[in-house]
């Protein structure tokens, strides 16, 4: 089997290095050798082991009947959109790491694949190395999934973990998390929750057959925590997480959100620190399952997508499917309901409790407390009721269950 790489970037040197380091026992499961034909990169690698294999040209890819598979490592959705339906209406399966393309054309690209016999899978887009789309497709596939909340971005984890454990200020840990190479330079994506936005949306296309716009899932970053915030969640037994959940209640709701939760220490979500991911699967018979792994980094993420190129080359590849929904077919994210970590200044205590109705304060230093279970709607009347009242909020995070 012959393959080539597109984007010889962090994920695509991780790749290449495991095909070549794992070649005898890739062969030995393919029963065939699986050779690296071309990687294809606009930069020049001339000191690079790879340096014989690198081209500029896609087009030469296309072409070549040689070529079955591609492995699509660039990232974004532009060029790797063109190439990778290029290399699949070529009848080439397609294997990639891309969360941005897979949640804005999955469903096109699966589509194309079924029809041309081949296959685009993604397990390296979701999870980094933590194999969790093909168990919750194959082996978890038969339950009804209610409910998937995951830990999906390992750099506002490392953030938050450094928040927790050093009482640093968001700044400072993004700072320490740029300066230890987990953050980009431009930390955006992380840390304004649509990274995790777009694994979440993938996660919930894969249990429900419906592809949902990332722009329609309520997506809230972690840049607004405040040490405090932190410190009086660890003071209660909690921690804070940016989780993106997928829940489909009893009643026909289906949400989809991305927000930072405070998540109480029985939760198994609640341990999951540093850069690891983790994601918790309820199904109707298994109950819930948990994905623990390393969530990014070279080396985990070749490893899901050499799982893919693994299952092609034995022949064990199952298509996923699903189809783009329509934004309706999700529940108004103003009937979600959650109990509420609130502070607010300007209005004294007995007023605050007036206007968010039963409270348990938390802090003597602020005006901090715990909401009963309320709907984003009825919350967000309540702060425009405190505004009213010359008050405003400081913060605000709700309680994961
Ligand atoms: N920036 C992502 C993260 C990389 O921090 O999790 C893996 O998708």
């Amino acid at each position: 089997m012959k393959l080539a790489i597109l984007g010889f970037g962090t994920v695509g040197g991780g790749t290449a290095d495991m095909l070549v380091k794992n070649a005898e026992l890739l062969a030995a499961r393919a029963g065939e050798p699986i050779e690296i034909k071309y990687i294809v990169d606009i930069r020049e690698f001339p000191d690079s082991p790879f340096a014989d294999k690198i081209i500029k040209d896609f087009s030469v890819v296309e072409s070549d009947k040689e070529i079955s598979l591609v492995i699509e490592v660039i990232g974004g959705a532009k060029i790797a959109y063109d190439f990778t339906r290029r290399a699949l209406l070529a009848g080439k399966s397609v294997v990639t790491s891309n969360k941005e393309l897979v949640a804005t054309h999955g469903a096109e690209l699966l589509a194309i694949a079924k029809e041309k016999g081949c296959f685009y899978l993604f397990e390296a887009a979701v999870g980094g190395g933590i194999p969790v789309l093909s168990p919750l497709t194959n082996e978890l596939g038969h339950n009804e999934i209610s409910e998937i909340s995951g830990i999906l971005n390992g750099t506002t984890n490392y953030i938050l973990t450094r928040m927790f454990s050093s009482g640093a200020s968001f700044e400072a840990a993004l700072a320490e998390a740029q300066a230890k190479g987990y953050a980009e330079s431009d930390p955006t994506a992380d840390v304004e929750g649509h990274d995790a936005a777009r694994k979440i949306a993938i996660l919930g296309a894969l249990a429900s057959g419906k592809l949902f716009s990332a722009d329609h899932i309520l997506t809230e970053g972690i840049r607004g925590i405040r040490a405090e915030d932190v410190a009086a969640a660890a003071k209660i037994g909690y921690s804070i997480k940016l989780l993106g959940r997928y829940l489909a209640t009893r009643s026909g709701d289906l949400f989809l959100l991305v927000a930072p939760f405070m998540i109480p220490a029985e939760s198994p979500l609640s341990g999951i620190s540093d850069v690891y991911n983790g994601v918790l699967v309820r199904g109707n018979f298994v109950d819930d399952v948990m994905f623990y792994g390393r969530g990014a980094g070279a080396a985990p993420t070749a490893s899901a997508v050499v799982a893919d190129v693994d299952k092609i080359a034995r022949g064990v590849a199952q298509r996923p499917l699903f189809a783009n929904a329509e934004s309706d077919a999700l529940t108004d994210i103003s009937f979600f309901s959650a109990r509420r970590y609130v502070v607010v200044e300007g209005v004294d205590a007995n007023a605050a409790q007036i206007i968010f109705g039963e409270t348990e304060p938390l802090s003597s230093e602020e005006n901090a407390f715990l909401t009963v279970e309320m709907s984003e709607d009825s919350y967000l009347t309540r702060v425009k009721r405190l505004e009213a009242c010359g008050g405003s909020v400081v913060s605000h995070i709700r309680l994961y269950r």
